[in-house]
């Protein structure tokens, strides 16, 4: 249909092409064959940072940034932060579809049996400085379990990657909870199967003399629901990582290192940190104006506020904000939370933010909640990668499944030097006068 195809003058020929549209896509490698001779390479593509690019086809996270919708599998995060479990949304993204209860017994059991680490890596964990990064150790031990599991690297073995996936969800939590007690100098907690993947996780974090560790349970379903908005948000900077490493047939443990290594860069995972210091420097409610002002005049960003996709709410954001209210009910209002609920009012009804339609994002109240949890803001990272976990596997696994997928390797424009002589070492640095 003539409708579903691009026509292509080159001004530079005269010749037409007929550049088929797919999805509302063109294949960039159908550019090629505009050509001003049988020698030209062809017309590429140039899009530094993939702003217009679409590196894959997925079927697990849909987003439509206009209108502040996020849906796994076509079900909406809303739906499934008030019916499910983390493990429960962590079976759909995984394997499309939600678990019944009989599969959902038998994922928690699988997920279960794998959450224990060995105890040299337990070693490798306690070499760390007492005061290292919780975010690197992260990194570096979740790399290290590729030396445990050496059959991992057999990416293609369906039952085989099963199972390093169902290693990798249990273990994540282990090894968050030990970079955390690391850094108190606190012995490390087992995990403990017979609570959930979050009860769990709390044991390990707060467990200290009594012999059985009882999570609050508002506060467990709190963890649980943050865990469920963090699990998955289609092709960001971590996960076209986790792709893009899982390209060459690397195993999923460095992989998975991988991504983790860029979600804790500021501009991806450090966010929310960000936020709190931002309070911190506004100190009080009624200095909120002026500091507004000084954001609209240029002078830095209101942090937590725009996003890339999102041009409304981020719709993690209003179920944080719910999230973060049970929290409070259970360890006080963090004094930080009346600042900013103030900010996002005024904001929000200020001709410059509706103008460029900011909104709050996931990370405006998310740190305000990890801090009442007794969090430090060097582990709200951590804290993004033991979910996110979930998401880097789903996608690593659609990409070796995909027909299509290669190693990923784009192309440049090359911007150097034609080819040149290398002079002998007295001649160099002096400049040859032209003509
Ligand atoms: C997230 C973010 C990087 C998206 O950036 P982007 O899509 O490239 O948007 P742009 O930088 O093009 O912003 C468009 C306009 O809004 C302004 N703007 C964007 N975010 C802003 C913010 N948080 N505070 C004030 N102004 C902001 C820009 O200055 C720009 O204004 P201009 O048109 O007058 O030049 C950006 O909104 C930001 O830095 N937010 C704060 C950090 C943050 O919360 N990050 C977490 C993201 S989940």
């Amino acid at each position: 249909m003539t409708d579903e195809i691009l026509n292509i003058v080159d001004k530079r020929t005269n010749a037409s092409y007929d550049v088929p549209l797919f999805k509302d896509a063109i294949r960039t490698a159908d550019l090629k064959k505009i050509k001003t001779d049988p020698d030209d390479f062809g017309v590429m593509g140039y899009d530094p940072a993939f702003l217009n690019t679409a590196s894959c086809q997925s079927s697990i996270t849909f987003i439509d940034g206009d209108k502040g919708i996020l849906r796994y599998r076509g079900y909406p995060i809303e739906q499934l932060a008030e019916k499910c479990s983390f493990l429960e949304v962590a079976y759909l993204v995984l394997f499309g579809e939600l678990p019944t209860e009989e599969q959902l017994k038998k994922f928690v059991t699988n997920i279960t049996y794998h959450t224990m680490l060995h105890e040299t890596t337990k070693k490798f964990l306690e070499g760390f400085r007492y005061d290292a990064h919780p975010m690197g150790m992260f990194i570096s031990t979740v790399a290290a379990l590729s030396t445990m599991y050496p059959e991992s690297r057999h990416v293609h073995d369906a039952s085989n990657r099963e199972l390093q996936i169902y290693r990798l969800i249990g273990k994540v939590p282990t090894i968050a909870a030990y970079t955390y007690r690391h850094g108190l100098g606190f012995p490390y907690v087992y995990p403990d199967n017979d609570l959930t993947y979050t009860e769990n996780f709390m044991s390990m974090l707060w467990k200290m003399a009594e012999p059985k560790y009882h999570p609050n349970p508002v506060m467990a379903r709190a963890l649980d629901i943050l865990f469920i908005l963090h699990a998955d948000h289609e092709q960001n900077c971590s996960t076209n990582v986790m792709r893009s490493v899982g390209s060459s047939q690397a195993d999923p443990f460095v992989s998975a290192a991988a991504a983790a290594a860029a979600l804790s860069g500021p501009l991806h995972g450090g966010a929310n940190e960000e936020v709190l210091r931002m309070l911190d420097e506004i100190g009080t409610k009624d200095r909120i104006p002026a500091y507004i002002e000084s954001v609209k005049s240029g002078r830095g960003k209101l942090m937590g506020f725009g996003h890339r996709v999102y041009k409304n709410y981020d719709p993690r954001a209003r179920i944080i904000k719910w999230a973060a209210d049970q929290v409070f009910q259970v360890t006080g209002r963090n004094p930080k939370l009346e600042i900013a609920l103030e900010l996002e009012r005024i904001a929000l009804e200020d001709e410059y933010f509706i103008k460029r339609k900011l909104y709050p994002n996931v990370d405006f109240y998310s740190g305000i909640m990890y801090q009442a949890m007794g969090f430090k803001p060097e582990m709200f990272t951590v804290l993004f990668a033991i979910p996110r976990t979930v998401g880097w596997l789903a996608q690593w696994q659609e990409m070796l499944q995909d027909p299509e997928q290669k190693i990923t390797r784009p192309r440049q424009i090359y911007t150097g030097h034609e080819q040149r002589d290398v002079a002998p070492m007295d001649r160099r640095g002096v400049v040859v006068a032209a003509g």
